[in-house]
């Protein structure tokens, strides 16, 4: 196999054609951040905004993502965003599992490029297709997974918070859970100590 750079990352996205959801976008959203930190965030898919901009997670659930990580001080740019799928699905519908798997290459070189030591996963679809298909996000949320030696904990969607509001406790449980994970693996003073 080539090495691999994110030189050959970028390429590789931009000459992507494995899955129909290209014939039908603005801009592919490869994903955005401090290719360096210990922490990733997978969400789904680029919704409206994001396929506009080029940028994942700059829409309404964007933001709140943003507000989120504030309330455990993590500075968003010291943190890696991206995508299961890197070309937004029609009417923002949920990637289909061809689609997915596809666009795993892209998903794969990106972990192995940033090698995070800790790994949030926004929502069902992001923690289906990292985890495995028996995860039940309203089940498992909140609770921490070790593959291959990177921490992994499926939290809900920020879509799915500004829809329904009573889901907001747990995720504040989730994001103080990952505010402890880091502490104790020594990483929450790098990303945060990094900041001002
Ligand atoms: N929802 C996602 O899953 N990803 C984005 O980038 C924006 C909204």
């Amino acid at each position: 196999m080539a090495e691999i750079s994110w030189e050959l990352f970028d390429r590789q996205v931009a000459a992507c054609t494995m899955c129909p959801l290209c014939q039908n976008i603005h801009n592919k959203v490869p994903g955005q951040g401090d290719k360096q930190s210990p922490l990733m965030f997978i969400g789904e898919g680029p919704g409206q905004v994001e396929d506009e901009e080029g940028l994942a997670f700059v829409g309404p659930a964007g933001q709140l993502l943003t507000r989120m990580l504030a309330a455990i001080s993590l500075p968003r740019d010291r943190v890696y965003i991206c995508n299961i799928v890197k070309c937004r699905p029609p009417n923002n519908r949920v990637p289909e599992e061809v689609e997915a798997e596809a666009c795993k290459l892209h998903l794969r070189m990106q972990v192995a490029l940033v090698k995070p030591k800790v790994i949030v996963l926004l929502g069902s679809t992001a923690a289906k297709n990292t985890l495995g298909p028996e995860i039940r996000i309203t089940r498992d949320r909140g609770r921490w997974f070790e593959r291959k030696g990177v921490w992994m904990m499926p939290t809900y969607h920020p879509s799915a918070l500004l829809r329904d509001a009573s889901k907001k406790a747990e995720a504040w449980e989730d994001m103080q859970s990952l505010r402890d994970k880091l502490m104790e693996l020594g990483l929450y003073e790098d990303i945060y100590g990094g900041a001002k």
